[in-house]
């Protein structure tokens, strides 16, 4: 039995030390260390032995178990160690490495155009508003002064809701939101939507307008005349010329569309001006008197002019972009370009 028992304990040891992981030691514990294991039996079977074998034995078996155990608690420490090193050794980072470039989008042209519209308005004390989408025909036409029987509404072709609501055909009516909403003076600029029946390469059913409207105690043609000026040359170019031309908007009086002379022939006339020499880029003029009257300003008290541009027109215009199509096809290869 002694015989045995020293045995085991030296096939036990010299497995323990040459285990490699410690999940081969575990399997040598549970082996003769276990509920079942061999050195468990052995000790299990003392009472069974002869009364003058009895302590000899159990002594010995104890011994060697402690022995064991000991062995294993060193080895299982050695081994861990080992694994911590091999860890960091492996999940070393190399700092000197270079970082891996993540791919990050870019403003979308439109943005862009918008982004610089929205500062040269700000350098002049504009504030930035926005209005909502969908608006009722008060808001979109009435409060502009374009009553129902108004020969103007046809050229909105507006899209029409079930309940009787619109999709605002420009975003004027966020010009009657906003005066309602405060006491004047107002100086805003307002960024959004609009929606039209309309579409071929340069027309969308949902484009992008941005509104402008300052009204005060006496504002005049001639700030409409500076400030739109100002806009133009910063936008285009200050050796570029404006020109004012009459026009007709049922919300505002005296009416004007400001032109700046062709981005692409410089006014010697080609097909992008159609030979006229000049681009019309803005609608604006002074605020109309039923306009005023429709928020609750006193026209007598206050004067304002207001202004509105297509977005997709100057951004056309700037990157020489021939389909509107494209804004709103996300094709990677032409968002790259900006
Ligand atoms: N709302 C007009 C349009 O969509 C533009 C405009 C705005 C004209 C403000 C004058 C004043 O065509």
């Amino acid at each position: 039995m002694e015989r045995r028992l020293l045995e085991l304990k030296e096939q036990t040891i010299r497995q323990i030390k040459q285990a490699a992981v410690l999940d081969e030691l575990e399997k040598i514990a549970v082996r003769v260390l276990g509920k079942k294991g061999e050195l468990t039996d052995i000790l299990k079977g003392v009472g069974k032995l002869s009364v003058a074998e009895r302590p000899v034995v159990g002594k010995i078996a104890n011994k060697i178990k402690t022995e064991i155990k000991r062995v294993m608690e060193e080895k299982k420490g050695k081994l861990g160690i080992e694994a911590r090193e091999k860890s960091l050794k492996d999940d070393v980072v190399d700092t000197s490495l270079p970082g891996k470039r993540s791919v990050i989008g870019r403003a979308h042209p439109l943005n862009i155009i918008t982004s610089e519209i929205v500062q040269i308005f700000s350098r002049l004390g504009f504030s930035v508003k926005e209005g909502p989408d969908i608006e009722d025909e008060y808001h979109n036409f009435e409060a502009l002064n374009i009553p129902a029987d108004h020969p103007a509404r046809d050229m909105h072709d507006t899209f029409y809701m079930k309940n009787g609501n619109v999709l605002r055909t420009h975003t004027s009516p966020a010009q009657i939101h906003i005066m309602k909403k405060t006491k004047p003076p107002v100086k805003i600029i307002v960024p959004g939507k609009v929606y039209r029946c309309d579409s071929d390469i340069t027309h969308s059913p949902v484009f992008h307008q941005i509104e402008g409207l300052f009204v005060d105690r006496s504002v005049s043609v001639a700030e409409l005349k500076g400030v739109l000026g100002f806009f133009l040359h910063e936008l285009f170019g200050h050796n570029k010329k404006i020109r004012f031309r009459p026009s007709y908007f049922p919300f505002t009086e005296p009416s004007t569309e400001v032109d700046v002379q062709c981005v692409k022939c410089d006014g010697s006339g080609c097909n992008l001006c159609k030979n006229t020499g000049w681009i019309e880029i803005l609608g604006a003029g002074m605020v109309n008197r039923n306009v005023f009257r429709s928020v609750g300003y006193d026209p007598d008290e206050v004067t304002g002019f207001a202004f509105g541009l297509g977005v997709e027109r100057i951004a056309m215009l700037q990157y020489e972009i021939h389909d509107i199509r494209l804004f709103y096809e996300n094709d990677l290869r032409f968002l790259k370009q900006f």
